[in-house]
């Protein structure tokens, strides 16, 4: 944009077209000049007051683009600050416990992420017992899950995404048993293991801050229960959430 700027201004500055060797660039500049007396526009007067200008007001004038672009950085740095706190924090943070239906909560959480139509399947068994843990904790587990999943998809460029929640009662009746599965690149069997390390990702320089999955494993874990993944590269991953059913 500023390059944009010196040109125009230089070009204008050649207010005496006939000073310039290229017969296009006179031909526009007697077009501007023209235009700009027709509309009793005193570009001599406009010129001056712009080389009064500093450097940096004449761009903040003109770059309007470029400032809305400096707007989306912050605010995408201001959200990658808000989630890594939350990574951090969240699975620290006092619980409180109630009694939570795992379909309506999951229902949420995926209706709040606005996810394409058509992208996430849910099925649930018609006795899921209730699970007594932090609503607010347990949220970010499965956003966090079907996130991980939605970018895996998106990222992967897969033609028909498809992300699936099963929630049926566990082989232990004491528990609970949610699976997030997508069908999209997989996890390589070499990282299966760090995927769990705060600050492991794949996704750097593209805001991933690598605190989900350990965020997750501490939440799991806190509310006596397991996580674990199954994984064959290009098969997508599954993500089994097991959860102490209330008594
Ligand atoms: N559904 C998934 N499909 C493929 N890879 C995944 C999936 N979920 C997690 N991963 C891998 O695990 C890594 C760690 O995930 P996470 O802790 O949420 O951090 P982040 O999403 O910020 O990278 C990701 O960078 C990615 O490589
Ligand atoms: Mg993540």
């Amino acid at each position: 944009m500023r390059e944009d700027v010196r040109y125009l201004t230089a070009l204008l500055s050649q207010l005496d077209e006939s000073a310039l060797d290229n017969v296009s660039l006179q031909a526009a500049v007697r077009t501007v000049k023209e235009e700009a007396e027709a509309l009793g526009i005193d570009l001599k007067q406009i010129l001056a007051e712009m080389s009064a200008m500093k450097p940096n007001r004449l761009q903040a004038l003109v770059s309007v683009e470029s400032l809305m672009e400096d707007l989306d950085i912050a605010e995408n740095s201001a959200n990658t600050i808000l989630e890594i706190k939350e990574g951090l924090i969240g699975p620290a943070r006092q619980r409180n416990d109630e009694t939570i239906s795992l379909k309506e909560m999951i229902a949420g959480t995926v209706g709040n992420m606005g996810l394409p139509d058509g992208v996430v399947e849910m099925g649930w068994a018609e006795d899921l017992p209730m699970v007594r843990a932090d609503a607010r904790q347990l949220e970010q587990v499965f956003d966090n899950l079907i996130k991980n999943a939605w970018e895996a998809l998106s990222h992967a460029q897969v033609s028909a995404p498809k992300i699936y929640i099963v929630g049926a009662r566990d082989e232990d009746p004491n528990f609970v048993q949610v699976m997030v599965k997508d069908n999209g690149p997989g996890i390589p069997k070499e990282i299966q293991e760090k995927v769990w390390v705060s600050f492991f990702t794949t996704k750097g320089g593209k805001g991933g801050t690598g605190l989900g999955l350990s965020a997750v494993l501490q939440i799991v874990n806190q509310h006596g229960g397991r996580i674990w993944l199954e994984s064959g590269t290009g098969k997508g991953v599954a993500f089994f959430v097991r959860l102490p059913a209330e008594k």
